[in-house]
C-alpha cells in the first residue's frame, strides 16, 4: 500500500503504458486518475479497470491535453474539486502528428518542430503548471517518461525489413526530456523540494 490515498494523474493514461501505471496506482491502494486527450478510450479505460480491479471511485477518466495551459488547469481544478489534492503526475501522455516516424531524410522542418512541441513542450507545460500547484500545497511528485532511446543512439539493425523505424524526433525529445527533468529537480529544490532526479526514471522530489 505505498500509494495509500495518494491521487495520482497519469497523462496519457488511456494508452498501452498508461493505463498499466493507473492499476498499478490502484493496486498500490491509490486513486488513479486517466488524464487523457481521447474521451472514447479513457471512458472506456476508467470502466473496464474499475470492474476489473473492483475500484469504483478508485479510478477516474479526466479530459486532458497537456498541450494547452487552459486544459491543464482545468483538470487541476476539477481533480482538486473531486478528490481534494493531488500527489503526483506521470507524464506519460505520446502526441504525434499524423506525419511522425517518417525517415530521417523525409521529415520536414515543419513537422519535426510540430513533434517536439507537441511533446516536449507538453511535458514541460505539466511540469510548470503542475510544478505551481505541488510548490502551493507543500508536496508532489513528477514521474517524467523518457525512453531508452533518450540515452542511447538508436539500433537501426532492429529495424530492418520492417516499415517503421525508430524516428529521429523521438531521440531529441526523449533527450530533452531527461535533461528538463534534472532542470526541474534543480529548480524546485529552491522551494523545498529534494532537488532529486532519479537517472533511469526521471523523477523530482
Ligand atoms: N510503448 C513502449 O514500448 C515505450 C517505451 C519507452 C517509452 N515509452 C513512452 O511511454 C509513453 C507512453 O507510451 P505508449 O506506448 O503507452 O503510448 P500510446 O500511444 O499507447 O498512449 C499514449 C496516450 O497518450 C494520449 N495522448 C496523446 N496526445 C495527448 C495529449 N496532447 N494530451 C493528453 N493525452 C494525449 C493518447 O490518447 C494515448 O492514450 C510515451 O511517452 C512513450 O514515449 C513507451
Amino acid at each position: 500500500m505505498l500509494l495509500k490515498d495518494k491521487v495520482i494523474v497519469v497523462t496519457g493514461g488511456a494508452g498501452l503504458l498508461g493505463r498499466r501505471f493507473v492499476k498499478a496506482v490502484v493496486d498500490n491502494g491509490g486513486i488513479g486518475i486517466i488524464a487523457d486527450i481521447n474521451p472514447e478510450t479513457g471512458k472506456r479505460c476508467e470502466d473496464e479497470l474499475s470492474a476489473e480491479l473492483n475500484a469504483k471511485g478508485k479510478v477516474a477518466f479526466f479530459p486532458l491535453d497537456i498541450t494547452s495551459k487552459e486544459s491543464i488547469q482545468t483538470l487541476i481544478k476539477d481533480v482538486k474539486q473531486k478528490f481534494g489534492k493531488i500527489d503526483g503526475l506521470v507524464n506519460n501522455a505520446y502526441p504525434r502528428n499524423k506525419n511522425y516516424g517518417r525517415s530521417f531524410e523525409d521529415v520536414t522542418y515543419e513537422d519535426f518542430c510540430e513533434n517536439l512541441s507537441l511533446h516536449t513542450g507538453g511535458y514541460f507545460l505539466m511540469m510548470q503548471q503542475l510544478g505551481l500547484y505541488f510548490k502551493e500545497q507543500g508536496s508532489g511528485s513528477i514521474i517524467n517518461m523518457s525512453s531508452i532511446y533518450g540515452v542511447i543512439p538508436p539500433r537501426f539493425e532492429v529495424y530492418e525489413g520492417v516499415k517503421f523505424t525508430m524516428p529521429v524526433e523521438y531521440a531529441a525529445i526523449k533527450s530533452a526530456i531527461v535533461h528538463l527533468t534534472r532542470y526541474a529537480a534543480k529548480y524546485f529544490k529552491k522551494s523545498g523540494g529534494q532537488g532529486k532526479c532519479h537517472k533511469s526514471r526521471g523523477h523530482i522530489r
